[in-house]
């Protein structure tokens, strides 16, 4: 039985949800945030009938340092170490271009995508540092290696992420501390309901095309925690196969 413990943020949609049963299912141990607690909740509960591992959660708000720390807090306190964080929790608002760009969205996408991850891998890393072993897995994006028209804040966040990856990894170098990056390009999720606040313009989003599912990104964040600690996989970017890039995608015909 693998008796590792994984941290999860954003677990209760998504991403952070399907990576949540996949490594449930390889006998990590969870310890998932989200601000949604009642969702967190089912997926514990689901998690515990489906799994014999231990599962915990936590309202988590990445953009408030306070409740990061209250997160971090709690899971020293139940004995959930972090051997991985899966430091996935991110958004984005709007499809503005610059010039009628909302200062508000800003705020919110650097706060979480940038500020988050650095405050989430702050918080884990004296702990992996003091024990010379751990492993964060960032998810980045697609938009992190190329920008594209209306996607300036979201964009600037995700090649944050790319530079805090970089930066990290050589800053623990010498500690065993594995940092990966998996950049998916587009993956139905709640993901377009948040940036655009409809469900019939998230929906459109994905018409005529074939786009990934988060259990496909979730398979790669399985397959980077499952290699040999002698080996880091450092970026896997995952594409649909109906699209070449971050502009190019291809739409079969209604
Ligand atoms: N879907 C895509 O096409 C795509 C492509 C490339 C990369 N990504 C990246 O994949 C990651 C996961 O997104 P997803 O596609 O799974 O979208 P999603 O279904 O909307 O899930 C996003 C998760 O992030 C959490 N979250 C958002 N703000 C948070 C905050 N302030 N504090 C804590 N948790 C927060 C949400 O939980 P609560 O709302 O409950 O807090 C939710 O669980 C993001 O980093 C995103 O940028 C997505």
């Amino acid at each position: 039985m693998n008796r590792r413990i994984a941290w999860i943020t954003g677990a209760s949609s998504g991403i952070g949800y399907s990576t949540a049963k996949k490594l449930a299912k390889q006998g990590f141990d969870l310890y998932l945030g989200a601000r949604r607690v009642d969702r967190l909740d089912s997926l514990v509960k689901d998690i515990k009938n489906s799994c014999d591992v231990r599962a915990l959660s936590h309202e988590l708000d990445v953009t408030d340092k306070d409740s990061v720390q209250k997160f971090g807090d709690f899971g020293f306190a139940k004995q959930l170490q972090p051997d991985v964080l899966v430091n996935n929790a991110g958004l984005v608002k709007g499809i503005d271009p610059v010039v009628n760009g909302q200062e508000q969205d800003w705020d919110i996408i650097l706060n979480t995508n940038v500020m988050g991850v650095l405050r989430m891998a702050k918080l884990v890393l004296p702990y992996m540092i003091e024990k010379k072993n751990g492993q964060i897995v960032f998810i980045g994006s697609i938009a992190g290696h190329q920008a594209y028209a209306g996607g300036s804040a979201y964009c600037a966040s995700k090649f944050g992420v790319k530079a805090i990856t970089r930066s990290l990894k050589q800053e623990v170098l010498g500690t065993n501390i594995r940092v990966n990056s998996i950049d998916p390009g587009m993956v139905e999720t709640e993901f377009s309901l948040v940036r655009l606040g409809s469900q019939e313009k998230a929906d459109n989003v994905y018409k005529g095309m074939t786009p990934l599912t988060a259990d496909d990104v979730a398979d790669c964040v399985e397959f980077v925690v499952n290699r040999p600690r002698h080996v880091n996989i450092d970026d896997i970017v995952i594409m649909p196969t109906d699209q070449a890039n971050a502009f190019m995608v291809h739409r079969s015909e209604p």
